[in-house]
């Protein structure tokens, strides 16, 4: 069988490049989307994983433009084949408390985080539909399960991508096509890096494990999703915050 390809939207960023390193390791063809190549230094980027041996090729994208997402989708298949897993990272913050938010911060935030989501997953779906294959990740966050302080837009769009991650997994789960959302907490990545120094030590001192995660740590969670015998693991929310948040 053909290598299958994988789609990870962000995939240079902190958590997306550990996701692009698994699953290269894990034999998958992988592809990131990137939004402005000269300014993300992604030639570079790739250069230094291809120096590490992990191959992964790059598509400009904005994932927040549904016909660029389109175009982007056109431009993959024909270079890499259908695509047979598609996760979905790309996101940003703009935090502040709702009464200093601007409508672009709002905006922002809703377009890249959720309405991407669905931008890209709607170019895709059909298609793993009617191969009978699809795995289908999105990471939301532990604040789109509990809010957080000067978090409207991103605990609203996180909390979003739950409630479409566990619609699709209903209209996916006859054709083969899973959706799961993986919750990370607070990953050492340079978007905890730009949290207030005194803000995140006093986050972090909330976290059971004592430390902020890795990016590995979502990394794994998504190659045991992506995998071809995942098939019964559909609509689920895996979390990963060193125990910050407990449910059931
Ligand atoms: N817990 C408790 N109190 C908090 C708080 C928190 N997490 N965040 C802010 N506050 C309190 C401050 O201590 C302060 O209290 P006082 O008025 O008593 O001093 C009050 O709220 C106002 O805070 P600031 O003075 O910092 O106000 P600001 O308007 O300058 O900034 C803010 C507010 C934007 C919320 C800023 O505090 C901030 O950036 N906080 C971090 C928010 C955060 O956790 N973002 C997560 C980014 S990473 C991510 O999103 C990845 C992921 O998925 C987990």
């Amino acid at each position: 069988m053909a290598r299958r390809v994988a789609l990870v939207t962000g995939g240079n960023g902190g958590i997306g490049t550990e996701i692009c390193r698994q699953l290269s390791a894990a034999g998958y063809q992988v592809v990131t989307t990137c939004m402005d190549p000269e300014r993300e230094g992604i030639r570079e980027w790739q250069q230094a994983l291809q120096e590490e041996g992990v191959d992964v090729s790059w598509v400009q994208c904005n994932v927040s433009d549904f016909a660029a997402c389109q175009t982007m989708a056109e431009v993959v298949e024909s270079r890499h084949g259908p695509v047979d897993v598609l996760v979905n990272v790309a996101g940003i913050t703009r935090d502040a408390f709702l009464h200093k938010l601007e409508k672009t911060s709002w905006d922002a935030v809703i377009n890249v985080n959720l309405t991407s989501v669905y931008n890209v997953t709607r170019q895709f779906v059909d298609g793993m539909r009617s191969r009978g294959f699809g795995r289908i990740v999105n990471i939301s966050s532990v604040n789109g399960q509990t809010g957080q302080f000067g978090q409207t837009n991103y605990s609203a769009a996180k909390a979003g991508m739950h409630g479409f991650t566990m619609a699709l997994a209903k209209e996916g789960a006859r054709k083969g096509v899973t959706a799961n959302s993986i919750s990370p907490g607070y990953i050492a990545t340079s978007m905890t890096a730009a949290i207030p120094e005194e803000v995140r030590e006093q986050i972090v001192s909330q976290v059971p494990a004592g430390r902020m995660g890795r990016p590995e740590d979502i990394a794994r969670v998504v190659t045991f999703l992506a995998a071809d015998d995942a098939e019964y693991i559909n609509g689920a929310n895996i979390p990963v915050n060193g125990a910050l948040f407990t449910s059931f």
